[in-house]
């Protein structure tokens, strides 16, 4: 498998066996780091981060992976640098793509990490954009795979708004891996129809299956993973919070929803979570229209189901392996 020069801009660029590889180097690369060998195969490279939206996990994944193989790396934020502003990004493109060694970038279209990565001449890969969330796929498939054992044949039901970028990449993703996928929610949040075509005929493929439902009660029977996410997504206007809570509330997590899906069963989230008020944005919200939680409950946040910090870490090893596997030859680091 080699996967040098490629960009990482959706999973719908990989087959099946590339993700497979990408998680046996991401789970290597966790057995290294838990016994503390070395991987600084990539001493002398350099990569930028842009980052057009804010993040924790995504940002501290690149920074610590890319340290921990060897590399430098630069930090540009939402709003220091000419990008966007007084640059384009396909001049931004260029003079990145003649510094750095590989380039991350997080922002809004799917358009604009297409024209960065066909300009940079280096790896780009894709921290989330409007449309697709590929990395956190990567996480999210090793700590099934953790959970589980496999991916083949398990059920994923998704609550919440399933036509962005987590309910798009998850329907990719478990289309491609052969897994049973629920989008689960108000009719209007199903995906778009395209797309869902498109991951039926990977569907075919793989044995996967692809599932659209306003029935709580009838998607979440005998579910493997409960999976939510926040239902205002960074760089959608305020005023779309009402209605977002009107549409989505019969789609929160809890305890009643956990106990439908199989016991085995585990609650998973991309986070950040509106699990309780204390956030700025959660107290202001929670004030505002009277609740206290939103896309899941506090209780199934904290309950033994919930995989979250696992997968939050796993976000870590599989950045690793998407930047190791993407810069050069990397077979020494599988184990
Ligand atoms: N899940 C995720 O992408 O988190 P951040 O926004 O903190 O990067
Ligand atoms: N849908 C969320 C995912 C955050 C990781 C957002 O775009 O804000």
């Amino acid at each position: 498998m080699n996967l040098t020069g490629r960009h990482f801009l959706t999973l719908k660029d990989f087959t099946a066996e590339e993700i497979q590889y990408l998680l046996d180097l991401a789970a290597s690369l966790k057995a290294k780091k838990k016994r503390g060998e070395m991987v600084d195969i990539y001493r002398g490279k350099n990569v930028a981060l842009i980052f057009e939206k804010t993040s924790t996990r995504t940002r501290c994944s690149f920074e610590v992976a890319a340290h921990d193989l060897g590399m430098g790396s630069t930090y540009l934020d939402p709003v220091s640098s000419q990008i966007g502003k007084k640059e384009s990004i396909k001049d931004t493109a260029r003079i990145l793509g003649g510094m750095f060694d590989g380039i991350e970038y997080r922002g809004y279209g799917q358009k604009i990490v297409e024209e960065l990565a066909q300009y940079a001449g280096v790896p780009v890969w894709n921290g989330l954009t409007n449309e697709y969330h590929p990395t956190q796929m990567l996480a999210d498939m090793l700590t099934i795979r953790e959970v589980f054992g496999h991916l083949a044949g398990i059920k994923l039901v998704y609550m919440g708004d399933a036509r962005y970028n987590m309910g798009n990449s998850l329907m990719i993703a478990c289309a491609k891996m052969g897994m049973d996928y629920v989008a689960c929610t108000n009719r209007k949040y199903f995906p778009d129809a395209e797309l869902v075509e498109l991951c039926r005929t990977y569907a075919k493929e793989s044995g996967a299956s692809i599932t659209l439902t306003e029935d709580v009660l009838e998607a979440t029977t005998g579910a493997d993973v409960i999976y939510t996410d926040v239902w205002v997504s960074m760089g959608e206007p305020e005023e779309i919070w009402a209605e977002r809570i009107a549409d989505l509330s019969p789609y929160k997590v809890t305890a009643e929803v956990m106990a439908n899906a199989k016991p085995t069963a585990v609650f998973m989230h991309c986070l950040p979570a509106f699990h309780d008020l204390n956030t700025k944005v959660g107290k202001e919200q929670g004030e505002k229209y009277g609740f206290t939680e939103l896309e899941v409950t506090d209780e199934v946040f904290e309950s033994g189901q919930s995989v979250v910090f696992q997968e939050g870490e796993n976000r870590m090893h599989t950045i690793k392996a998407v930047m190791a596997a993407t810069l050069g030859d990397c077979s020494s680091l599988m184990e």
